[in-house]
């Protein structure tokens, strides 16, 4: 125990001696005594340091940076979406607010099959991929719990931003340029987010005059403008007009659900994280789990033992996955049984310490009672922010339109784009969705219900005082890129700044590929060719971005492959 103490520290101050596998970012990480924000987009992070230097706390920034985000970053930002907010008050309890989208009331089971039975593109473009918008609700129900700052004054700047416009910079163009088919589509989205048919260039200044109306309206009346108001009328409406499915109904019924987190331990830390309808909490604390005991870590991180081990594991969620997860509403999820120290170790007892097991020999474990090609582009079209206040409150948020600009509809005279996250949803057993990913019953369309996700904004804690807050975007490869971060401070003692830099790998058991991003050492790739992987070369694993506290400092990391932002005081 004491030798394990001592080594740590020593790893900490040496990591590059004693892992080979490890080379040091060429960045540090930011540090701050009393407040951070990491976002993945800068104006907004700044938004949010503004409100917490002007008193505000964790959950107020988090509102103002999620509210700046859907004008400054139309990717992701938004409010036409969905996602999740985790926050860890400084009194030591934990929430979790589920404003993931809803299938609409008009939603059925095989609504994306086509009469050749295989699925179309309806789940992905158009006026029918979406689930009916949580965002707003999201974050009006977290702003009433824990906010302390004028609900007006927080979406002050996003309606600024959107009124008097902002620069757009070399990401946002790219952003625009890669999804121009995408908004080309739709007459309005073509006529906001293109600027005479082309794409916005950096410098140029983007205007947002029906957006800024929408959130003016928002601001002045609250959620209830989103779905019951002007805003809902006009949204139902342009449904109608287009054949969409949302209505004015499905718009009133929505509701932002209280869950409570998941937690577990390792190695010492407490780990918190979403619960299903994401499948990525618990995938984080399945993986976690099988690699307890296996020594993975012992030749340092992306060693040929740690990458073996992880993807191992990696597989196994995978396999799961695609068999028992889905919206708990809906669907009873075995949380308990994917997640029992039995069941755990039976996962960890089918490894083969020398050879990769292929998918084909991996099934979806037997618990009591109860390939396509992924998708080598990965851009912005998820996004990521963590705030940590002076009084110790932490809040780490996911949320999104699912593909880059969503479904590339905007709804004419509001000004925001719709989300596609109806194709999270398994819409033909197996049949794989954007990301590769296959389903069945458990994720099956169904009125109301909430696809299943990968994203999990996740707070990791050590003796009950805050360690980590860390999340990301990436589609599958959230899951495994938030738990290769985790791993990397808690077992690697990294500071976030090398862990989100640190070259990662990701499997999601089919296709049976083991992904690399660049980076790794030719002998450990060849290594594992020769332990039975398929390996294939991949541009990113998710965007990670994560802030640690520790000897009273708060340090933050974001990847320098991105453009994200670190800001403190
Ligand atoms: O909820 C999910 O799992 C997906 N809709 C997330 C999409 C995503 O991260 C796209 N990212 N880059």
């Amino acid at each position: 125990m004491r030798f394990r103490t001592v080594l740590a520290g020593i790893c900490a101050l040496f990591p590059v001696v004693l892992f080979p596998g490890f080379s040091a970012s060429a960045k540090t990480p930011v540090t701050a005594r009393h407040g951070m924000v990491v976002a993945q987009e800068p104006i907004a992070a700044d938004v949010g340091l503004a409100v917490l230097k002007h008193g505000g706390n964790a959950v107020d920034a988090a509102v103002a940076v999620g509210f700046a985000l859907a004008v400054t970053h139309p990717a992701a930002g938004n409010i036409g979406g969905g996602g999740f907010l985790l926050v860890r008050l400084a009194n030591g309890k934990s929430y979790f607010v589920d404003f993931r989208e809803a299938a609409p009331g008009k939603a059925s089971r095989n609504m994306y099959i086509g009469p050749d039975g295989k699925p179309t593109k309806d789940s992905l473009f158009g006026w029918r991929a979406s689930g009916v918008p949580g965002s707003v609700k999201g974050f009006a129900e977290a702003h009433e719990k824990w906010g302390t700052k004028k609900w007006a004054e927080l979406l002050a700047p996003a309606v600024n931003l959107a009124r008097n416009g902002f620069t757009v910079d070399k990401t946002l163009a790219g952003e625009i340029a890669g999804s121009t088919a995408n908004l080309e589509n739709d007459p309005e989205s073509k006529r906001i987010f293109l600027r005479d048919g082309k794409p916005y260039k950096a410098g140029e200044t983007f205007r947002q005059p029906e957006l800024a109306d929408t959130l003016g309206r928002i601001a002045a009346n609250g959620a209830r403008d989103f779905y019951e108001g002007e805003t809902a009328r006009k949204l139902a409406a342009a449904m109608a007009a287009h054949g969409g499915l949302i209505t004015e109904a499905d718009l009133k019924n929505y509701r932002a659900i209280d869950r409570k987190p998941l937690e577990g331990g390792y190695h010492g830390y407490e780990i918190i994280t979403a619960p299903p309808p994401s499948a990525g909490g618990l995938g984080i604390l399945q993986m976690l789990g099988i690699l307890n005991g296996t020594g993975f870590e012992s030749d340092g991180p992306n060693s040929v033992k740690a990458v073996h081990y992880t993807t191992e594991a990696m597989r196994r969620f995978y396999a799961d996955r695609s068999e028992y997860l889905g919206d708990p509403t809906y669907y009873d999820v075995p949380v308990q049984q994917l997640l029992s120290p039995r069941y755990l170790a039976e996962r960890r007892d089918s490894i083969d310490p020398a050879r990769a097991t292929p998918a084909a020999g991996i099934q979806p474990g037997r618990i009591l009672s109860a390939a396509a090609h992924v998708n080598q582009r990965e851009s912005s079209e998820t996004t990521h922010f963590n705030i940590v206040d002076a009084q110790g409150n932490a809040v780490a948020v996911t949320y999104t339109l699912n593909n880059s600009f969503g479904s590339g509809v905007t709804v004419p005279g509001l000004g925001f784009l719709l989300n596609d996250e109806m194709d999270d949803f398994a819409a033909k057993p197996g049949s794989p969705n954007m990301f590769g990913l296959i389903g069945a019953d458990a994720n099956a369309i169904q009125p109301g219900k909430r696809p299943l996700s990968s994203m999990n904004p996740t707070i990791v804690t050590r003796g009950g005082k805050l360690f980590m807050a860390v999340g990301a975007p990436g589609g599958s490869r959230i899951t495994t890129g938030v738990l290769q971060v985790i791993l990397d401070a808690i077992d690697f003692h990294m500071n976030p700044q090398d862990a989100v830099d640190l070259p990662r790998f990701h499997d999601q058991w089919k296709p049976d590929i083991l992904y690399l991003q660049k980076g790794f050492n030719p002998d450990v790739e060849a290594a594992l060719v020769k332990m039975g992987y398929n390996i294939q070369p991949i541009n990113d694993v998710a965007r990670v971005e994560a802030i640690i506290a520790r000897n009273g400092l708060l340090e933050g990391g974001t990847e320098s492959r991105h453009n994200g932002k670190v800001v403190g005081y």
